[in-house]
Parts: structure tokens; C-alpha cells; sequence
């Protein structure tokens, strides 16, 4: 297994290249099954996550083929059940029940088990699905979902925590091949959503609303391929973003979008590090960082990807800063690794309270999801001597060439074999 080590106390300078974003890429990606003619998706990221996607729509029986960044599915011929192993390990894959369902009639997929940061029930996918007439049946670890024919409906898709991104994503897709109307209230808002709706309308689909709490979607018989050029991954620019501001650095994110990072870009600010626009790119720059205080919500709220990230920065904040997570019940696993740098943080419920302000001091620490290692590398990029990051395949699922880019910007960051 490999770990990053990394000798902190650099000031990260220079321009880096946002890649595409995975979680607009995957739903983009299953949402190929939905035609059987050849989809060209452009900026796909080069992940774990993304080549599991690839190997997922291959034992569904599509052609695809992944080179540097452009994926072309050609879904011909299917079947309606993937490999319970494939899809088990990667949650993200629950996004081809949807267009397997629009186009089959059917679709059996493993469960996604549960997950560190939350149970991640998929209860709203389901009652999506047998909103627009499917019969489902969850055995044997399989969920199940069938139809003679799906037909449009008008449907509440909110939860305890609010709108379901990956729920919003596989009601759509489902209803695009449905016959009649389907709206979805309390649809999801994120801009993945509004990428995949793009991609679905360059497949000929109708759909208005997207981006909004109200989604309208009218069935059409067939769709045909497209060509997409996925949006830039908005948590790795949040994630560099911060990175400069922990390290006391300067950074230019070349292809980043501001108006997806309206609410980080706000709360960034009042903690000391500014972002302003330069031409195209967005230069992120550190100043005298400040406690403030962080409510994760659904977008166009402050995003729950990014929830570690700062948790890290406001480590070095002098004074006390308050960070609620709203969205996933168990998203803190990162708190006691960012105490053994030295952080003192502690949780109360659904907040975590950073005593901010004392200099971190580097150690071998434990990545345990993939946000939170994106917080343990800032951590120790600012740390003071040498930090040890262990299992970084969690951040391999998310982040494309993570050492390199951060090597660019002046990082000291090997990825090397962990040492026992
Ligand atoms: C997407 O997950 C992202 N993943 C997550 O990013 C992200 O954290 C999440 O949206 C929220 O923004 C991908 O796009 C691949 P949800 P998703 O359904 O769609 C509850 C990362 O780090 N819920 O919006 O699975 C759920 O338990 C990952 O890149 C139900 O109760 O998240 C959670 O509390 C991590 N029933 C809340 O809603 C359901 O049927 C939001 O989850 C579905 C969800």
C-alpha cells in the first residue's frame, strides 16, 4: 500500500490545472447506457473511481475505451445486472440503475453497502423509481427494480438531510425515456446535476429546471449519442485553494469555475485567504487566517466535500472556530488524525469545535476516507517536519495526480511503499 511523506513548512507558489470532476463525471458516464449509439465524454479524470466506472459498463456488455481523459462508451448491447462485487465497491455506481431501468426496464445491481461517513441509504433512488411505475424488490443483497413501462409523475425527492445529488441524477435519467411528464421537487442543485441535464439534452432528451429545486422532464421515445466536455472538479479547486491559504502561499487554478465555489470562495475570505479572478484562472492567496464558523448544507450551501479541508486550515486559525456537518451523520473521522499533528478539535454532536492557532508538528497519520486525507496532506503541508500519510488509495478515488500537482506548486511530497 502507498503513503504519501511529506516535509511540510513550504509555501506553495505557481499554477495548477483543476481537472475534470469526478462526481459530474460518473453519472455522465453511466448515463451512456441510456443510448445505443457512441458517447464521447471529454475531461474525465484518471481515478480509481472513474476506472472502476469503466469496468462497471464493460460487464454490463458496452464498449469503452479511456485515454488520456476522453471516454467513449458504446452501449449497443446490455444486460440489466452488473457484478455485485464491482458495483459494492464503489457507491458512486448506484448511477446506472436509473438509465438501466429507462432503457431495459430493468436494472439489479448490488446494495451499496454503507460507508464510513454515513449509512447513505438509497431509499429516495427507490421511491423515484416506483414514482414512475417500477415494481422493486430488495434480496440477497440485490436491489431489484422492474417495469412493463415507466410513465411520468410528479414526485417529492427530499430527505432528512435535504436533496440527494446521486437520487436527483437517477430519477432523471429514468424519467428521460418515461412516457409523459416527470417533475422533480426538491431536486438536488449541485452542478454535477446541471452537467448531467446537459449531457442528456445534447442526447436529445427535454429537460428544463435543472439546477433548481424543481426539475421537469419530458419522456421522449429514443436518444441518441452525444459529445460532452465534463465541468472542472470544484472540490479539488476548493481543495488547492485551501492548500495555498494553509501553507502561507500563492496559487493560480487554471480552469476552475468561481461560480461553483460561490459559498467557499465567501467563507474563505472571511478566514483570511483571498480568491480573486485573473483573466480565465483564479488566484488564491493567503493572508492572516481567522476562526470562522461552517454549516455544511446541500449546494448552494457550503459543500460537505470540502468540510475536512477546512477543518485543517482553521487548525491554524488562531481563536475558536465551529464546524457543523448537516449532510452525513459520521463525517469527523479525520478529528483525531489532525490531533495527533498537534490540532485540538473536539466534537459535540454534529459540531466539531477547533481550538485554532497552535503550530501542527508532523507524524505518521491514517487517511480513512477521501476528503479526509485531502485534509491530512494540507495538514501536513503546514506542519513542521515530517508527516506520513498512510493508505492513499482513498485519495486516489478522487484526485488526479495529487503529488505531482502539489510537487509543481514547491510541495516536498513523495508517494512512496508504506514503511510498517
Ligand atoms: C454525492 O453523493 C457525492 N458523490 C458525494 O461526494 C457528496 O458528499 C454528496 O453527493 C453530497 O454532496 C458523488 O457524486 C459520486 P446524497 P450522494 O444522496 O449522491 C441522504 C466525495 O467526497 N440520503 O446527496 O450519494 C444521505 O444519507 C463524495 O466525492 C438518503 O437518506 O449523496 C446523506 O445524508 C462523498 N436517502 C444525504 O441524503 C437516499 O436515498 C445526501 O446524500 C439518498 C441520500
Amino acid at each position: 500500500m502507498e503513503s504519501f511523506l511529506i516535509k511540510g513548512g513550504v509555501p506553495l507558489r505557481g499554477t495548477v490545472e483543476i481537472s475534470g470532476s469526478k462526481n459530474a463525471a460518473l453519472p455522465i458516464m453511466a448515463a451512456a447506457l441510456l443510448t445505443d449509439e457512441p458517447c464521447v465524454i471529454r475531461r474525465v479524470p484518471d481515478l480509481s473511481d472513474t476506472r472502476f466506472m469503466v469496468q462497471i459498463l464493460k460487464s454490463l456488455g458496452a464498449e469503452v475505451s479511456f485515454n488520456r481523459g476522453t471516454v467513449t462508451v458504446h452501449a449497443q448491447k446490455i444486460r440489466g445486472y452488473a457484478d455485485y462485487e464491482l458495483v459494492r465497491k464503489m457507491r458512486g455506481s448506484i448511477c446506472i440503475a436509473g438509465p438501466l431501468l429507462a432503457r431495459l426496464r430493468q436494472a439489479r445491481i448490488s446494495l451499496p453497502g454503507g460507508c464510513i461517513i454515513g449509512a447513505r441509504p438509497i431509499n429516495l433512488h427507490l421511491k423515484g423509481f416506483a414514482a414512475l411505475g417500477a415494481n422493486i424488490k430488495i434480496e440477497g443483497g440485490y436491489v431489484d427494480a422492474t417495469a412493463k413501462k415507466l410513465t411520468g409523475n410528479s414526485l417529492f425527492l427530499g430527505g432528512r438531510a435535504g436533496p440527494t445529488v446521486l437520487g436527483t441524477a437517477n430519477v432523471m435519467m429514468a424519467a428521460t425515456l418515461a412516457g409523459g411528464v416527470t417533475v422533480i421537487e426538491s431536486a438536488a442543485c449541485e452542478p454535477e446535476v446541471v452537467d448531467l441535464a446537459d449531457f442528456l439534452s445534447a442526447m436529445g432528451a427535454k429537460i428544463s429546471g435543472a439546477g433548481s429545486p424543481t426539475i421537469t422532464i419530458t419522456g421522449v421515445k429514443k436518444l441518441h449519442g452525444a459529445e460532452h466536455e465534463v465541468i472542472p472538479d470544484r472540490i479539488e479547486a476548493a481543495t488547492f485553494i485551501i492548500a495555498a491559504g494553509a501553507t502561507n502561499g500563492e496559487v493560480v487554478l487554471r480552469g476552475a469555475r468561481a461560480d461553483h465555489l460561490r459559498a467557499v470562495i465567501d467563507k474563505l475570505g472571511e478566514a483570511g485567504v483571498s480568491v480573486k479572478r485573473r483573466g480565465k484562472n483564479l488566484v488564491a492567496r493567503s493572508g492572516k487566517l481567522k476562526p470562522v464558523d461552517i454549516t455544511t448544507l446541500p449546494y448552494a450551501g457550503f459543500p460537505t466535500d470540502v468540510q475536512a479541508q477546512m477543518m485543517a486550515l482553521l487548525a491554524l486559525a488562531p481563536g475558536i472556530s465551529i464546524i457543523t456537518e448537516r449532510i452525513f451523520e459520521s463525517r469527523f473521522m479525520h478529528v483525531s488524525e489532525l490531533g495527533r499533528l498537534g490540532a485540538d478539535i473536539e466534537i459535540e454532536g454534529p459540531s466539531a469545535i477547533v481550538k485554532g492557532g497552535k503550530p501542527l508538528s508532523g507524524a505518521p497519520v491514517m487517511a480513512s476516507d477521501l476528503r479526509a486525507s485531502a485534509a491530512l496532506v494540507i495538514a501536513g503541508l503546514a506542519a513542521k517536519g515530517e508527516t506520513q500519510v498512510n493508505r492513499i488509495y482513498h485519495l486516489d478515488r478522487g484526485y488526479e495526480q495529487m503529488d505531482e500537482k502539489l510537487r509543481k506548486l514547491g510541495a516536498r511530497i513523495q508517494r512512496i511503499e508504506e514503511k510498517a
